[in-house]
């Protein structure tokens, strides 16, 4: 009987993890989706039958219950637990004494070159515990595209990214689940990582006129520079260490980092991982401008004749 835990099971990649292993059912694999808000987390689409544990990386005080007799973890970590010798470290190794065969760890692309990055911190940490591990380094999702970047794909007919003429080779974050399931499924008892990219690269340009083309209008890729976007989108509210994060890379995208495409997918799943185009098309909702005539008339508000 494997029990696999997911962390991040309501984010990107955890979500997309829990419904393809819940569409396989695989017979004797139980699946337990760990959240910090079992009620708020139950209202996602395709998570109301799950099964819930408690969890909190900020709550050590969660880790054991939620480790009982978890066989497999597939590791994800939020953006904002940053702090990972305070929370990451001792869930391992409260994992560790549970006696935990293999985790998943979902790290970033650049992440075994980048000090900086957390996810840097925790891929070395595995050298220090004793479970064997495979470490996945996605490229960049192309999910961000319906969330960072689609306000301004909707609303303005931009592409606001510090990437230059440098290339990106997106990735769904449906196929770095399906990687993830695959080697669920096929665990192997010594420490691995594989670097997951998309189809193919492709500059700004090419990917902006790929949303025109999709969306009937114009879509303009536009270059600020990496201070302006970051100070941008934190204005928008965004999550600061997302947001660095991903301009770092789109900063090493600008360097000509990220233009390679690799067969890991493919040898993986036996099939080619989605390309940008269709995804663009199947999202295309997302960035279709509201139609002001639709919207509901709101009463007019009368001005009220303020007292001094
Ligand atoms: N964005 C990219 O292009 C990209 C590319 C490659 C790799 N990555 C890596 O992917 C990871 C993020 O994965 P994602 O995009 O799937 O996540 P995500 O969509 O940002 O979701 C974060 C998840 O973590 C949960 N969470 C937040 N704080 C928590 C806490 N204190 N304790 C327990 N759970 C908590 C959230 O749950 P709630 O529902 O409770 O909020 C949510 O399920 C990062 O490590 C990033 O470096 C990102």
């Amino acid at each position: 009987m494997e029990k696999i835990l997911i962390t991040g099971a309501t984010g990107n990649v955890g979500l997309s993890t829990l419904k393809l292993l819940e569409s396989r059912n695989y017979p004797d694999v139980e699946v337990v989706a760990a959240v910090r808000d079992i009620e708020r987390a139950k209202k996602n689409e395709g998570m109301a039958n799950c099964q819930f544990c408690h969890f909190e990386f900020d709550e050590p005080a969660t880790y054991d219950k939620a480790l009982e007799g978890v066989t497999q973890i597939v590791l994800i970590r939020p953006n904002q637990v940053s702090d990972v010798s305070r929370y990451i470290f001792p869930f391992l190794a409260r994992a560790e004494k549970a006696g935990v065969k293999h985790i998943v760890f979902v790290s970033i692309v650049g992440a075994e070159r980048n000090r900086i990055f957390a996810n840097h911190r925790t891929e070395n940490h595995f050298k220090k515990v004793n479970i064997p591990s495979t470490i996945l380094r996605p490229s960049l999702y192309m999910q961000n595209l319906t969330s960072l970047h689609r306000h301004d794909i909707q609303y303005n007919d931009k592409m606001i990214i510090p990437a230059g003429q440098g290339c990106v080779n997106y990735i769904d974050v449906r196929d770095v689940a399906e990687v993830i399931v695959a080697v669920l499924m096929n665990p192997v008892n010594e420490n691995r990582a594989y670097e997951l990219t998309g189809p193919e690269p492709l500059d700004f340009y090419q990917i902006a006129k790929l949303f025109s083309e999709e969306l009937g209008r114009e879509i303009k890729y536009t270059r600020p520079s990496t201070i302006r976007f970051v100070r941008q989108k934190l204005l928008d509210k965004k999550q600061l260490l997302y947001v660095v994060t991903l301009s770092l890379l789109y900063s090493a995208a600008r360097g000509g980092k990220m233009n390679y495409s690799n067969d890991v997918f493919k040898s993986i799943t036996g099939h080619d991982p989605r390309n940008l185009a269709d995804f663009i098309h199947e999202y295309r909702e997302s960035w279709i401008k509201p139609d002001s005539s639709l919207e509901p008339v709101k009463p007019r508000r009368r001005l009220r004749r303020r007292h001094l």
